[in-house]
Formats: structure tokens, sequence, C-alpha cells
């Protein structure tokens, strides 16, 4: 069969089973209740500002980085950013990467020697597939989401003697609004592994949104200390983008000449570095805290409203419990309908469906933001419950026009 016929069958495949994906540009007029944006700092002018007088310095950097870090995509000004973020965010040192997926995929692909364990809770990202697909490690086993008694079952079945088992865990999930236990993890991995377990926190969600000037759930339990690496990315509530795996001094020189995803590729240019400069001077300076306040009290806002959604099997909280962090999952069957009609509403909302989240598992995806107002998440609330009432009716209507058909 030729390319083109193999490529157009498995896209046909993907059509059929609703999995095809495609681009799609922002809905003018919405509000944006989906983005990662959780500080709004996208469409802060202070940012803006301290970004623009950032690159005032252009004139004496080049604007590429013209090659890998290893080669000439390395500068004095990449070094100062690197160590100023990893000293703000308590940690020994710290290595820029282009991307979280390259950071993770990087790590998780060298870091576990032959032989080693990499446990991992089974919501993991996608870039920490990627890196274990890559990896040397013997073994790669998941513990299910958040329950560390089965972390616990899985780190005595896959301890061996002079065997490193590393844990990968984040700080937020990005798909059910949880956060980790951080600290029964932490736990379990030093009881029962004795030196030999290795925490690793990605802080993609978390970062900006909880601990101390947004440094993250892992400074926020005090823990920074007691993990092995930490992952914080700049592309959600940091409005840039890039990452840096915060470790000690020796993996960071381990990454450096290991790390594929490192060596072989442009390191960052000026102008990204200066935007993550400008994000992390403002977080520095506690310019963020108002906005982390302001988020959390739009996430009490929303959890506020939703108390009054009748309880039916059209639409629930995936995790009532988790009242504070700003991804919240609204289990439906019925995702992309309730999606379209928030969107319609004016409410940029997601559908997250099969595959990316189990089947009886799809829902629509709420992010709150800094940026949103009270009367939007009003609105938001005010449109879910009307949408709830509709569907509970047509479904008695239904079910009063089978019960008459029976008689
Ligand atoms: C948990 C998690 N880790 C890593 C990444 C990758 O980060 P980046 O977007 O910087 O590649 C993401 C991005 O979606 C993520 O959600």
């Amino acid at each position: 069969m030729p390319l083109s016929d193999q490529l157009q069958t498995a896209l046909t495949r993907r059509r059929q089973l609703s999995f095809f994906r495609t681009l799609t540009l922002p809905r003018p007029n919405t509000a944006d209740f989906s983005s990662n944006d959780f500080l709004s700092l996208s469409t802060n002018a202070e940012l803006r500002t301290e970004f623009l007088s950032e690159l005032q310095f252009a004139g004496d950097f080049p604007l590429g980085s013209g090659g890998s870090r290893l080669l000439d995509g390395n500068t004095p000004y990449t070094e100062s950013l690197e160590s100023r973020i990893a000293t703000f965010l308590g940690a020994p040192c710290g290595l820029l990467f282009n991307s979280g997926f390259d950071a993770n995929s990087g790590f998780f692909s060298c870091i576990p020697q032959p032989g080693d364990a990499v446990v991992y809770d089974e919501l993991i990202h996608a870039s920490v597939h990627e890196g274990m697909r890559l990896s040397r490690a013997a073994e790669k086993v998941k513990f299910l989401h958040n329950d560390v008694e089965d972390l616990c079952r899985v780190l005595q079945r896959v301890k061996q003697p002079g065997r490193n088992i590393f844990v990968a865990v984040e700080g937020l999930y990005s798909m059910d609004g949880d956060t980790a236990p951080l600290r029964k993890i932490v736990e379990a991995v030093e009881n029962i592994c004795q030196g030999t377990g290795h925490v690793v926190v990605d802080e993609a969600h978390s970062t900006g949104c909880f601990g101390p000037n947004g440094r993250g759930l892992t400074v926020s339990l005090g823990l920074e200390k007691r993990v092995f690496a930490r992952l914080h990315t700049f592309g959600k509530s940091l409005a840039s983008n890039g990452a840096i795996i915060l470790c000690d001094p020796l993996v960071r020189e381990y990454l450096i000449n290991y790390a594929r995803t490192l060596i072989f590729t442009t390191a960052l240019g000026f102008p990204a570095l200066a935007s993550v400069k400008a994000a992390f001077a403002m977080l520095e300076r506690g310019d963020t805290v108002p906005l982390q306040e302001k988020l959390h009290d739009n996430i009490t806002c929303l959890h506020d409203g939703l108390k009054s959604l009748p309880s039916s099997g059209r639409l629930s909280i995936l995790n009532p419990k988790q009242r504070d962090t700003p991804i919240v999952a609204l289990l439906t069957d019925k995702p992309r309908d309730l999606a379209k009609w928030l969107q319609d509403g004016g409410y940029m909302v997601r559908p997250i469906v099969h595959p990316t989240v189990p089947k009886g598992k799809e829902r629509v995806r709420v992010c709150l933001h800094s940026g949103n107002t009270i009367s939007e998440i009003r609105g938001l609330v005010s449109r879910i419950l009307t949408w709830v009432d509709v569907e509970l009716r047509t479904e008695q209507v239904s079910e009063q026009s089978i019960f008459k058909s029976k008689l």
C-alpha cells in the first residue's frame, strides 16, 4: 500500500473512533476557562513592561543562541538565570531545557541506570513515558493514581539490592486537578527504599499556583531537600517557554553529558530567556502573590457555585474535596455536548475524552485563572446548572414516554 494510503487509513480509523485531532484557533469573545495561564500573566501589563525592558539588553546579546548549550548556545546570561531560578526555588542547582517535554524525556531516558526501576503514577505525563521508553531501566511500573498504599506495594515488589528506584509524580495533575499526597509519598519511599528511592516531582502545573511566591508544591510542604529532582516549566503559569530541572550538581553534570534533549538541540535564545527572567523577577518580588490569592478566591467562588449542582448521574465533580486547585474536572457522559453548550455561551472549556482519559471518566475540564472575574465564574456556573437542568428534564420526559409505551 502506498504511504499516502497508509497514512489516510490510520487517520480515517482515528476519525471513526472519535480520536481525531485538529488544530483550532482561539474562539473570540470567550472567557478563558481552558488555558494553563493560571496567573493570567500572558496578558499582564507589568510582565510585558518587565520583558520589554529586559529586551533593551538585546544590543548586548545576540537574539539567537546560535547552537546547543554545549557548543555556542551558552552565555553568562543563561548561566546566571539558571542559578538565580535554582536559588529562588531552594535547589542546589538547575539545568534549563527548551521545554518541559524535553526536560522529562531527557531526564528519564538517561538518569535511571541499567537494572533500575521507575515507578510512576498512572496519570503521569506523556513526556515521562517518552523518557521511560528510551530508558535503560529494567522495570517501569505504574501505581494507582495518588494511592500511597498501592505505591508501597509496588515499591516492595520492585525493591532489590543495588537497584535505584525512581518515583515519578506530579505536583498537580492536569486532567484530574488533584495534588499528589507528596509528604506521604516521600515518607513511603524513604521507609521502604532506605536510601535507594528517588522521588521526582513534576511541578509543571503547580508552579506559580502553590507555595510561597508560587514556588510549587514541594516547597510549600518543605520537602525540597527530600526529593531527588523537580521539574518546573515556564509555559503555563509563567507565560513563557522552557523548563528547569532542579537537582544536585552531580545529576546536572550527568544530564549535560547524557541528556540528548539538551545536547542535540539549539539552546533557548535571548528573547525566550528574557521572558523567563521577567516572570521570575515578578515571582521573586512577590508581585504575583496578589494574583495567586485572586486565583484561590476564584477557585473558592467556583466551588461555592457548584454546591447547588443536583446530585445526579448527569454531572459531578471528580474530586469534590480538592477545593484548592485551579483545575476542576466535571465528569459527564456528554463532555462534547456540555463543552459546546458552554463555549456557545461564551465560556471556553474543553471536553476531555477517551483515550486521553479512561472510558467512563470523560469530562469537561474547567481551568481557573486569576484574571477570571467573579461575574464570569457565576455566569459559567449558571450555564452549567442550566445544562444539567435541561438534561434532567429531557431524561424524565424520555423515561415517561418509555413508561407510557409499555402501558
Ligand atoms: C505535567 C506536565 N509535564 C510536562 C509538560 C511539558 O511541558 P512543556 O509544555 O514545557 O513541554 C506538561 C505540558 O503539558 C505537563 O502537563
